[in-house]
């Protein structure tokens, strides 16, 4: 598909109002006429990654989520590529792009990631993410237990989500130690001393690349629970425990693929990117 902008679609106009108020719903609030896009010169096209888009645009993480596009570590793909795999229509996820960059609300706490100052950038990451990762942990750990006692029996699929979500527990807390006490700390010394080395691992690629392999596993981990529970929809059996399960399982999941986002799209990239310029 050649690169175009999105405002040359044409949509039938009923289609058009539908369409827009699905984002405005999306993204929970109203859309304007005036295109922020247009002051900021950002060309949304479906040639660009997702990756690019996903830096630029400050809600496109949240319309990726809701469309169920992988814009963590599929980032390198394209966003035709991505809406092929997601089975979304590309015209679709482009005008949702397009309004959705005038509406309010952001996913990254209302920062430009990409020019804020590393060490704020990691500090972050840690204070939100890795926090909500330590605290969901043991609380979601004893939920599925508690589910899959009750209703393991009728619902055999629970016990794929209990396996899935151990693995990844164990794997996230060994991924986020190595982050906070060997590569964070690095990223941090490098940005405020003007220093890149020498370091214990050489390169500071040489952890990232571990560290994007490692969340590659974990996003297998989320795949494979929204599976089994063919996307976290709920039998008609259940209790409200079953509910609560599903429902923090995909907070769960959101808040992984946006931490994922800023490591790989933009924390990691600008960590290569000074080792290289120092
Ligand atoms: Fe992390
Ligand atoms: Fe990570």
């Amino acid at each position: 598909m050649a690169p175009r902008p999105v405002q040359g679609l044409a949509f039938e106009h009923k289609e058009a109002k539908k369409i827009l108020a699905e984002v405005e719903a999306l993204l929970g609030a109203e859309v304007s006429e005036n295109s922020a896009r247009q002051e900021r010169n950002i060309m949304i096209t479906a040639t660009k990654t997702v990756r690019e888009l996903a830096t630029e645009l400050p809600n496109a993480t949240r319309i990726f989520e809701k469309l169920g596009i992988d814009y963590c570590c599929g980032g390198h793909k394209s966003l035709e590529e991505a809406c092929k795999t997601a089975n979304a229509s590309v015209d679709r996820v482009l005008l949702a792009l397009e309004q959705g960059v005038d509406a309010s609300v952001s996913d990254t706490a209302g920062r430009d990631w990409s020019s804020a100052p590393l060490p704020e950038l990691v500090d972050h990451i840690i204070n939100t993410h890795h926090a909500y990762v330590k605290s969901e942990l043991p609380r979601l750990e004893a939920l599925i237990a508690k589910v899959v006692r009750v209703h393991g029996k009728n619902h055999p699929e629970l016990e794929t989500v209990q396996t899935a979500f151990t693995a990844l527990g164990q794997e996230l807390s060994a991924h986020l130690m190595k982050e906070e006490q060997i590569l964070f700390p690095f990223v941090k010394h490098m940005s405020s001393a003007n220093d890149c080395g020498p370091s214990c691992f050489g390169t500071v690629q040489n952890p990232i690349r571990v560290m994007m392999m490692e969340h590659d596993g974990a996003g297998e981990k989320l795949r494979e629970m929204r599976q089994a529970t063919s996307n976290y929809t709920l039998p008609a059996d259940t209790c409200f425990s079953y509910g609560t399960l599903f429902g923090a399982l995909q907070d769960f999941e959101r808040d992984l693929h946006q931490h994922i986002h800023l490591e790989n799209n933009i924390l990691f990239p600008r960590a290569i990117a000074l080792e290289r310029n120092n």
